[in-house]
């Protein structure tokens, strides 16, 4: 089995789309504390880059869902960590990677608002709109791609890539 690596998004406009992102949350969260919620694992990075483009009082966050693998089958989500810091009355930036059948934001979005959050957004560093099962749009969406399986800037095949500055297309043989 081979695996080969195709760059989609070099690093260079990751961090220019992060800084275009970063200017318009602060513009319209102006004089606002927000909450970022990272999605782990695979926000990480985008997280880390986007909390640094963000001139605002803002609070970091992490959930993690349970894991998604490479069938296309539909699974059940649930939190494997959750929120720490206290969801009522807050502005959340829920901060994730990619945004593919959409079922994850869903279901995120769903949950922070029926514990009475002041508003819940997304800001999504990809978005596979063509792969939606439900209903979902991003609030901030950085990059469409139309299908394929990314790797790098946080996001991982079988753990491996993460840590990739740019995203990359990976095929692998056999697939
Ligand atoms: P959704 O619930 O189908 O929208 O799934 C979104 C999650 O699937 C993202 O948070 C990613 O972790 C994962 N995912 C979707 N597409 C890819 C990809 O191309 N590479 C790596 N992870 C992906
Ligand atoms: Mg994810």
């Amino acid at each position: 089995m081979t695996a080969c690596l195709r760059e989609l998004i070099p690093a260079e406009r990751i961090q220019a789309k992060v800084a275009e992102l970063g200017g318009r949350i602060s513009a319209d969260y102006h004089g606002q504390q927000l909450i970022l919620v990272g999605v782990l694992k695979g926000a990480f990075m985008f997280l880390a880059d986007l909390a640094r483009a963000v001139r605002l009082d803002t609070r970091i966050d992490f959930v993690r869902l349970s894991s998604y693998g490479m069938k296309d089958s539909p699974q059940e989500l649930k939190f494997t960590m959750d929120v720490s810091l206290p969801v009522e009355g807050s502005h959340l930036l829920i901060v994730e990677d990619i945004i593919d059948t959409g079922r994850s934001m869903a279901f995120m979005r769903q949950r922070l608002l029926a514990r009475k959050a002041a508003s819940v957004k997304i800001c999504a560093l990809v978005d596979k709109a063509s792969r939606r099962e439900v209903e979902i749009t991003a609030d901030y969406a950085g990059f469409a791609v139309d299908d394929g399986f990314l790797v790098g800037y946080g996001l991982d095949y079988a753990e491996e890539y993460r840590g990739l500055p740019g995203i990359f297309e990976l095929k692998v043989d056999g697939r």
